[in-house]
């Protein structure tokens, strides 16, 4: 099997997960990236059996809008069953690093709000511990040389990623060199750089559950 294959497989297992986990008539949070385009593209496929969806990102609410499903500000939704992402990487524990897409913040706060995190993956994504994949971090762009700085004091290779500007207006540096023994503490320990908006480990709020698509068929992981 190809990836697109399995990014295919797995995002049709998500989209027979919500239509037979969520009640009719929910909304559904819908994230970032090419595994994410594949379930938007199965949602489509049962969009009338769900009220609306809200997107991790402008490219998301773009692919939503143009197979005629509705995208919510999430300012309006006080209750969403299920958000379903992708990611980078992802351990057996369903702690991941996320942001390839450079879509990490608003991912982090669509997932805040989900009662469920759903994360569809190929099987290239899960490994023991996870900073192989340079970690994404947001940064305001007057604090990125700062943040640079003290991204190198805890032990990281920083780079400015190039001509990216995020949803928000914001700047991306990718960090390498690192293997995050302890994501949780270290996505607090990230937190607290003054400049940071968001870093791309999910930890403290990590998956629920993870379809991860193998040539032998869609696994499923819990915590
Ligand atoms: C987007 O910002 C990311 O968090 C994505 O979820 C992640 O990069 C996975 O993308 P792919 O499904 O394209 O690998």
């Amino acid at each position: 099997m190809t990836q697109d294959e399995l990014k295919q497989a797995v995002a049709r297992a998500a989209a027979d997960h919500v239509a037979s986990s969520t009640p009719a008539g929910s909304i559904i949070g819908v994230g970032t990236g090419s595994t994410a385009n594949f379930f938007i593209d199965e949602l489509a496929k049962i969009k009338n059996r769900i009220a609306a969806t809200v997107a991790s990102s402008e490219a998301t609410r773009k692919r939503l809008e143009g197979h005629g499903i509705k995208v919510l500000d999430l300012n309006e939704v006080s209750r969403m069953p299920v958000y379903v992402d992708g990611a980078d990487e992802i351990t057996a524990r369903l702690e991941m690093v996320k942001g390839g897409g450079g879509a990490l913040t608003r991912e982090k706060i669509v997932a805040a709000v989900a009662d469920k995190f759903i994360c569809v993956c190929d099987q290239s994504k899960l490994v023991d511990t996870l900073g192989k994949f340079p970690l994404p971090i947001e940064v305001i762009p007057m604090a990125s040389a700062y943040v640079a700085r003290e991204l190198e004091k805890l032990g990281g290779q920083p780079k400015l990623r190039d001509g990216f500007v995020t949803d928000n207006g914001n700047l991306i540096i990718d960090v390498q060199g690192l293997a995050i023994a302890k994501p949780a503490e270290f996505e607090t320990t990230l937190n607290q750089i003054v400049g940071v908006v968001t870093n791309g480990l999910f930890a403290r709020r990590g998956a629920d559950l993870l379809l991860l698509a193998t040539p032998d068929g869609v696994r499923t992981l819990t915590n």
